[in-house]
């Protein structure tokens, strides 16, 4: 069991580049089903999300080679149609290959997928979303069968502008005979990244970043030349959000300033001081800084889910009550208790937290539960008085490239430990 052990306390300086986005990369791997060929990814970052999908994208008989930040996909050899259960219970995404492998073979065996402990995250959009577009789909114990010879193209609305049933519908559709409609569709930045991406392999999409998408069916694709993915907003928030709170000063670079507008208009309003260049951001955190009188996480342009722990994190140290609203996920306050343990003053009400401070942080043993509540507790420790563990590196390793050595670069005392757990000594319990 790995933890990251932090000595807070430490201002953030200098500059960091910001690595290619996972939410981006995930439904371009599953998009290389779509032809067959060779395909180069630039700027993919290393971490376990994107090696479960290449374990799946391997066991379907595709070829992936990483060399560096650059990823080979040879998928002229894919010979399954069939998700092996063990990978596919590894994260939610691995959802994204049904629409590309029917598409693709006609056919697809999936079971159903895991992810983040962030509450119930039904797949009904894919599925509902898949069966207008002519699939078949048949539920048993655990499986998932989807067949369609042929999609056929379709309007579909979606009740809830869902990120990846967009994505899985947009890769289905590409194939379909005649014309797509998605309509309330998501609007996330990796949206439009997808449609650039499967554009450049000879699919006719447009609308990405509105609420209709219009995908022409066509019969064939191809891979595209080299394609470089944009960089994490998720991951830039999350080191804009480190400076604010340690009070610290430090440049992004490699980040897309329009990808992130609602979190720096947030920051910006605690009085935090942010300045931004087309391709870098300059962060400096103040103190005393301002609570957030309201704010609710909504799909995009607004104000990131992905961001809203790290967000509850850096409140605890303003001045005044802040009321956070989290609208996307139930059950998304998980690093709550954690941080109250740390000497927070939050109180939740279902979707609800009222944040009181400013309180004094003070290290103490704390959990992990998933990635961003993972990413919350390592900046609540930078910002505590004395040592915090932060146990579970495994799910913050999920979505960000050695984490630990990120700060470290930027003056923080933060090292990777693994420890063995606990025993309760003999007697008790
Ligand atoms: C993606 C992101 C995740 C982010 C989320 C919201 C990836 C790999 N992950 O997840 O980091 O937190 O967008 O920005 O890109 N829902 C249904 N039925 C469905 C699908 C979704 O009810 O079939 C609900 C979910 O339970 C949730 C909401 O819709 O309450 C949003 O989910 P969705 O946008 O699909 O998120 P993901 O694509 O899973």
């Amino acid at each position: 069991m790995e933890s990251f052990v932090i000595e807070g306390g430490v201002r953030l300086s200098g500059t960091v580049r910001v690595h290619g986005a996972k939410n981006a990369a995930l439904p371009i791997l599953a998009a290389t089903l779509l032809a067959d060929g060779l395909f180069v990814l630039e700027n993919v970052p290393d971490l376990l999300d994107i090696r479960s999908m290449a374990e799946i994208l391997m066991a379907l008989g595709v070829r992936v080679k990483r060399e560096g930040e650059m990823l080979v996909v040879d998928a002229r050899g894919l010979r399954s149609n069939v998700v092996p259960e063990a990978l596919m219970s590894r994260m939610r995404s691995s959802i994204f290959l049904m629409g590309p492998l029917l598409a693709r073979t006609g056919e697809a065996v999936l079971g159903y997928p895991g992810g983040c402990a962030i509450g119930t995250r039904p797949i009904d959009l894919h599925l509902e979303g898949l069966k207008k577009l002519g699939a078949v789909i048949h539920e048993y114990g655990g499986t998932i069968l989807a067949r369609a010879p042929r999609l056929e193209g379709t309007t579909i609305v979606l009740d809830y502008p869902s990120v990846g049933a967009t994505e899985n519908l947009m890769m289905a559709a590409a194939l379909a005979r005649g014309t797509t409609r998605i309509v309330n569709a998501a609007r996330e930045p990796e949206i439009q990244e997808l449609e650039r991406f499967l554009n450049a392999m000879g699919a006719r999409i447009r609308g990405a970043g509105t609420h209709a998408i219009v995908i022409e069916g066509v019969e064939r694709l191809h891979p595209p030349r080299p394609h470089r993915v944009i960089p994490d907003r998720i991951v830039a928030g999350t080191l804009l959000a480190a400076a604010a709170i340690t009070e610290g000063r430090i440049v992004l670079e490699d980040v897309i300033p329009e990808h992130l507008e609602a979190v720096i208009d947030a920051f910006r309003k605690t009085g935090a001081r942010i300045e931004v260049a087309p391709d870098r951001i300059a962060v400096e955190g103040v103190r005393p800084y301002r609570a957030i009188h309201r704010l609710s996480t909504s799909p995009h342009p607004g104000f990131p889910t992905d961001m809203q722990p790290q967000l509850l994190a850096y409140l605890t140290q303003a001045e005044g009550t802040s009321v956070l609203v989290e609208t996307v996920f139930d059950g998304r306050f998980r690093h709550v208790p954690e941080l109250v343990k740390m000497g927070a003053d939050i109180v939740v009400d279902y979707h609800t937290a009222v944040i009181r401070g400013p309180r004094r942080l003070v290290g103490a043993r704390v959990r992990a539960t998933d990635l961003r509540a993972g990413a919350a507790l390592v900046l609540a420790g930078l910002a505590a008085e004395g040592v915090t563990i932060v146990e579970g590196a495994v799910h913050i390793d999920r979505g960000y490239h050695r984490l630990e050595e990120t700060f470290a670069a930027l003056g923080a005392r933060i090292v990777r430990t693994t420890e063995r757990p606990l025993l309760a000594p003999e007697g008790q319990v």
